[in-house]
């Protein structure tokens, strides 16, 4: 059963603390009803404004941390501690409070000098969390994934023309991205759409233009990678702000 969503904001406060709301909700009901809540982190700059509206704001001082297994979606082919490092944004908005036990992060290696090696290292570890009773036609089943949409429709590190698009056996791969002239460790689809909840975070005038085509001009298309993102049998849930959102048709009062 698929379910695809859209809700605008006014912008990306409202959007980051929306956000926070249906984690805290999609945690409490995951640890409910499997006593686990399995969450994929998206990267770039507007999930910073969520995690750190989790780790500080009083509303979700009684986050389940301690049965929160968190992943990353994806990483750039970079150290921990470099600028363009998930983890290390990860780390100054949500880690470095200290509420997340360190055997429940999962961090991708990207330090190694092989990227293939980091992705294939990434994904043995993702079988500790996920055995067979947690995974959907082989893949593994996260309560929720989040995910960010770049202006050029990519998701995750999964870029227009890379051969990651048409990944479909592993659950990791080293991504090489010509426009970067780099790798970078990232989720395949299959896993992406295996997911039970898939939050897609877009703000900011320059995603306009291309959220236009994905949700009008080429909707039903698989023009950019962003559309491939179809749940199996999940919820697709786009958190827009208004910025975002100008070249849409009015979405529903959330
Ligand atoms: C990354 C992300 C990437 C991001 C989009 C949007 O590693 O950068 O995974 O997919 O979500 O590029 O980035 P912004 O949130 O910075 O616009």
């Amino acid at each position: 059963m698929n379910q695809e969503s859209r809700y605008d904001y006014p912008d990306a406060d409202a959007l980051a603390q929306a956000a926070a709301a249906k984690l805290a909700q999609l945690a409490k009901s995951s640890v409910a009803a499997r006593g686990i809540f399995t969450l994929a982190l998206a990267g770039g700059s507007t999930p910073k404004k969520l995690y750190s509206l989790l780790a500080t704001d009083p509303a979700y001082r009684n986050f389940p941390w301690n049965k929160t297994q968190i992943f990353f979606g994806d990483e750039r082919h970079v150290p921990p501690d470099h600028l363009d490092s998930n983890y290390l944004m990860v780390k100054n908005t949500l880690l470095s409070t200290g509420l997340v036990p360190e055997a429940n992060l999962h961090r991708i290696r990207a330090e190694l000098p092989d990227a293939k090696q980091a992705a294939a290292d990434y994904e043995v570890e993702m079988h500790t969390i996920f055995p067979d009773s947690k995974r959907l036609n082989g893949f593994p089943r996260f309560d929720a994934i989040l995910l960010g949409m770049g202006p050029d429709g990519h998701t995750a590190s999964l870029f227009p023309d890379s051969l990651g698009l048409a990944e479909m056996e592993h659950w990791v791969i080293a991504n090489h991205v010509v426009k970067f002239k780099a790798y970078r460790i990232t989720f395949t689809f299959p896993v992406l759409n295996a997911a039970r909840n898939i939050l897609l975070l877009v703000a900011g005038a320059d995603k306009t233009d291309m959220l236009q085509q994905v949700l009008v001009d080429y909707r039903d298309k698989l023009t950019y990678p962003v559309q491939r993102v179809q749940p199996v049998d999940g919820t697709k849930i786009w958190m827009l702000d208004h910025a975002a959102a100008a070249k849409l048709p009015p979405a529903p009062t959330p």
